[in-house]
C-alpha cells in the first residue's frame, strides 16, 4: 500500500491519508479491505471507489456526526442505493429522500412499535414451527443441509406474511424466487433481473387489487395498515405506487438481513458449545419447554446478548454509505462536497479502542453493565439517527422466537470441511452457505 502525506488544506483542516491503489481488493472482499484500511491508516481513510472522491470513516464520533448531528448533510445519493435498490424500492422508505422520506417514516413508523408489532408473534412461531418440520427430516435421514438457505426461506415467510397476511402461502415460492434472483444478480439492467421484477410486481399489485375489492374492514397485515393510512395533512391514501414501493422496501430490508444474521448466529454457536449450553440452561429456567411469547423475551437475558454479539461479528448491513452535499469538517478532517463516506459495522465492530479482542466471541460484552459504558455509536447493526432500521425490533422479535424453538428442539453440527467463506454484496453472506447436520434432543 501507499499514501500520500497529509497536506493541510482550508485552514487548520487536514487532508485524510489517501490509499491509491486496491480496486481488486475493493470488489473481491470489500469488508476485509476496509478492515485492512483502518488497521494501516487509521479512523480515516481516501480510498478509490468510484469517480467521486471516497472517504472510510471508523470512529463513533464520525458516525455521530454523518447520521446523526450533521445528518442533514449525508443525503443517500450513492451509487448502491440509485442504481440497485432504487430499480427494486422506488420511491419506497429504504432509498427515497426528504421531503418524501420524512412524510413517510411519520406515517409508518407506529406499526414497528413494540406494541404493534406483538400481532406478528404467532405468525412468527408458526413459519417457524414449519421450518422445524423440515429439520425433523433432515434429521431423520441424517441429511446435510444448508442452514442459511433455511433461515432465508423463513424469514421470507415471516416478512411476507407481516405483509400480506395468509394471501401468501400460494405465492411464497415465486416471491422468493424473485426476491433472491434479483438480490443475486444485483444487475438491474440484466434481462433476467427485470423478469423477476416484473413477476414481483404483478403479486405485489395484484394483493393491492384484491383487497381493494375485498377490504379486510379491521387491520390483519401491514398491507391492510398501508391501504388504510391516511396522511395528517391532506387525508389522502396512498397511492398504489407509492404502497408498492413501500411493500418492496420492507420486503427486501427486512428478509434477507435477518437471514445472514441468524445463519451467521448458528454458525457461531455450533463453535461455542459452552454458549449454547448457557442458552439452553436459560430456556428451561424461562421457558420449562414451552414456545417463547413476548413476556418471556425480557426474560431471555443471555440469549440476547448472544443475539448482540453475533449481530456485532456479523453486522448483516456490513457497509452504510452517504452522499455529501457541502464540504465538511469531520475530527478536523476536510471532506468535501460530492464525496461518497462509508462507514462500516463490520470494521467499526471490530475497532480495538472500543471492542477489546476484537474477534473473540464473547455475549457478556453486552451486560447491563457493559453496555452503560460502550460509546452509543460504536455498535450500529441497525445504522443511526433519523434513518435508523425501522424493523430493528422486528428483527430482534424473530431472533428471539425462532433461537429458542431451533434449539429447544435439535442440536446442530457444522458439516467438516465445508469452506465458510465471507461474502459482502449489499449484505454479509456465507458465500457457499452454512452446511451442517440436526440431531433431535
Ligand atoms: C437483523 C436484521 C436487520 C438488519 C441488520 C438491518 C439493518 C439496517 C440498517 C443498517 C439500516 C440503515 C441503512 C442506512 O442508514 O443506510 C436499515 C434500514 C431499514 N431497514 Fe433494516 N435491518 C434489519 C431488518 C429489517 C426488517 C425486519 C425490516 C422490515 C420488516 C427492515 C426494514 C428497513 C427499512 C424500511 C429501512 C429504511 C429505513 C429508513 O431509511 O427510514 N429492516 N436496516
Amino acid at each position: 500500500m501507499n499514501s500520500e502525506t497529509n497536506g493541510i488544506v482550508e485552514g487548520n483542516l487536514q487532508k485524510a491519508p489517501f490509499f491509491s491503489g486496491g480496486a481488486r481488493e475493493l470488489v473481491r472482499a470489500p469488508h476485509r479491505f476496509f478492515l485492512q484500511l483502518t488497521q494501516e491508516y487509521g479512523d480515516i481513510v481516501q480510498y478509490r471507489a468510484t469517480p467521486e472522491p471516497a472517504y472510510l470513516l471508523n470512529h463513533p464520533d464520525f458516525v455521530k456526526h454523518v447520521l446523526v448531528s450533521n445528518g442533514r448533510n449525508y443525503t443517500k445519493e450513492t451509487h448502491l442505493n440509485k442504481y440497485m435498490l432504487q430499480s427494486l424500492t422506488g420511491q419506497g422508505l429504504l432509498t427515497s429522500e426528504n421531503p418524501l422520506w420524512r412524510k413517510q417514516r411519520r406515517l409508518i413508523q407506529p406499526f414497528f412499535h413494540r406494541s404493534y408489532l406483538a400481532n406478528f408473534a404467532d405468525l412468527m412461531v408458526e413459519a417457524t414451527n414449519e421450518t422445524l418440520a423440515r429439520f425433523d427430516t433432515y434429521a431423520a435421514q441424517n441429511e446435510p443441509f444448508d442452514i442459511a438457505n433455511e433461515m432465508m426461506t423463513l424469514t421470507l415467510n415471516i416478512v411476507s406474511r407481516a405483509l400480506f397476511g395468509y394471501d401468501t402461502t400460494q405465492q411464497s415460492h415465486r416471491i422468493g424466487e424473485a426476491v433472491n434472483t434479483m438480490i443475486e444478480i444485483a444487475k438491474p439492467k440484466r434481462r433476467r433481473f427485470q423478469e423477476m421484477l416484473q413477476v414481483l410486481d404483478e403479486i405485489v399489485f395484484g394483493f393491492i387489487q384484491k383487497r381493494r375489492q375485498q377490504p379486510h374492514g379491521e387491520q390483519r397485515d401491514l398491507l391492510d395498515m398501508l391501504m388504510q393510512v391516511r396522511y395528517e395533512d391532506s387525508g389522502e391514501a396512498m397511492g398504489d405506487q407509492q404502497i408498492r414501493d413501500e411493500v418492496m422496501s420492507l420486503l427486501i430490508a427486512g428478509h434477507e438481513t435477518t437471514a445472514n444474521t441468524l445463519g451467521w448466529l448458528w454458525y457461531l454457536l455450533a463453535q461455542h458449545p459452552e454458549v449454547v449450553a448457557q442458552i439452553e440452561a436459560e430456556l428451561d429456567l424461562v421457558l420449562n419447554g414451552r414456545f417463547p411469547t413476548i413476556t418471556d423475551f425480557p426474560q431471555l437475558v443471555y440469549s440476547n446478548k448472544v443475539i448482540k454479539e453475533s449481530m456485532r461479528l456479523y453486522p448483516s448491513a456490513w457497509s452504510i454509505s452517504r452522499h455529501t452535499v457541502a464540504d465538511d469538517d469531520i475530527g478536523g478532517y476536510h471532506i468535501p462536497a460530492g464525496a461518497i463516506v462509508a462507514l462500516s459495522p463490520y470494521t467499526l465492530h471490530r475497532h480495538p479502542a472500543f471492542w477489546p479482542e476484537p474477534e473473540k466471541f464473547d455475549p457478556e460484552r453486552f451486560t447491563p453493565e457493559q453496555e452503560a459504558t460502550q460509546h452509543r455509536y460504536a455498535y450500529i447493526p441497525f445504522g443511526a439517527g433519523a434513518r435508523k432500521c425501522i424493523g430493528d425490533q422486528f428483527a430482534l422479535m424473530e431472533s428471539i422466537i425462532i433461537l429458542p424453538m431451533v434449539l429447544q428442539k435439535f442440536r446442530l453440527n457444522l458439516v467438516p470441511d465445508h469452506p465458510i467463506e465471507e461474502h459482502a454484496l449489499v449484505t454479509l453472506r456465507a458465500k457457499h452457505g452454512i452446511m451442517m447436520t440436526a440431531t433431535r434432543k
